[in-house]
């Protein structure tokens, strides 16, 4: 998550006053602008659908909270590589990331989409069902804790293949010990905003959101339940796959 320009402070839903950050998650950070543009204009495949809700959700004034292109392609790479069906989706905002799964899913999958809020589902709602894919995205509203948590009351352990975190960068870890049971063995969980805009290798920098991302980075490394890898794609992808 970031915010409208470099350096402003934004608002995340549970916590008041976040942290500023430096970097956009909408692009990748350590790609200067005409290779960013480049990538984006030559190596991004988008559909109507995604073309449409992007540049719509661009002209909001929170927009760049939107996932990359390049970012979301590569999560439906992710999502693909693994044939999966069902998925989980922590922080939906405008639906763009929902969207990206929802699309390589096969029929009769699903994505558990779950935001705090419905405040962006006018955007969201009506991009589903542009992309055909209103039928593959469950739209869950509340705190994402309790979500997963009934998801695991309901007996569903284990019965997703894909996850992507991208909410309260402070509960990150949280959704990801969630995700760990509801997730399959081989399945993946993608974790966004792992450079924190930068401010994770900047040592001066100890804000909430910053701290929790530092630690949760410094657990990831040594967690032997999964194989790990941390992608400098958007604002830094953690890639975890469940090991047999
Ligand atoms: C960076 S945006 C998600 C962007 C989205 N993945 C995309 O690709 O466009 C973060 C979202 O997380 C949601 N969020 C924040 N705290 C949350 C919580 N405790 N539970 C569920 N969603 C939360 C916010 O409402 C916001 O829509």
């Amino acid at each position: 998550m970031s915010c409208k320009k470099s350096g402003e402070s934004c608002i995340l839903p549970e916590q008041g006053l976040a942290g500023t950050i430096p970097n956009m998650a909408n692009r990748t950070g350590q790609l200067q602008t005409q290779m960013q543009e480049w990538l984006q204009l030559h190596a991004c495949r988008q559909s109507s659908a995604m073309q449409k809700l992007c540049n719509e959700t661009l002209e909001l004034e929170d927009g760049e909270m939107l996932t990359s292109p390049e970012q979301l392609q590569f999560l439906a790479f992710l999502a693909t590589s693994i044939s999966a069906k069902n998925a989980i989706e922590v922080g939906v905002y405008t639906g763009a990331s929902a969207l990206a799964i929802a699309e390589i899913l096969p029929e009769g999958g699903t994505v558990v989409a779950c935001d705090l809020t419905d405040q962006y589902a006018t955007y969201a709602l009506p991009a589903w069902k542009y992309g055909n894919v209103e039928d593959k995205v469950q739209l869950s509203i509340g705190p994402a804790i309790e979500t997963l948590q009934m998801l695991i009351d309901e007996g569903k352990e284990n019965a997703f293949d894909f996850m992507y975190i991208d909410a309260d960068k402070t509960n990150s870890k949280n959704y990801y010990e969630l995700g760990l049971q509801l997730i399959r063995e081989g399945g993946i969980i993608a974790i966004d905003n792992m450079f924190y805009g930068g401010q994770v290798a900047d040592t001066s920098i100890n804000d909430p959101n910053t701290v929790a991302t530092r630690e949760l980075a410094a657990f990831l490394l040594t967690d032997k339940r999964v194989d790990y890898s941390l992608i400098p794609i958007g604002d830094g992808l953690a890639v975890t796959r469940i090991r047999f």
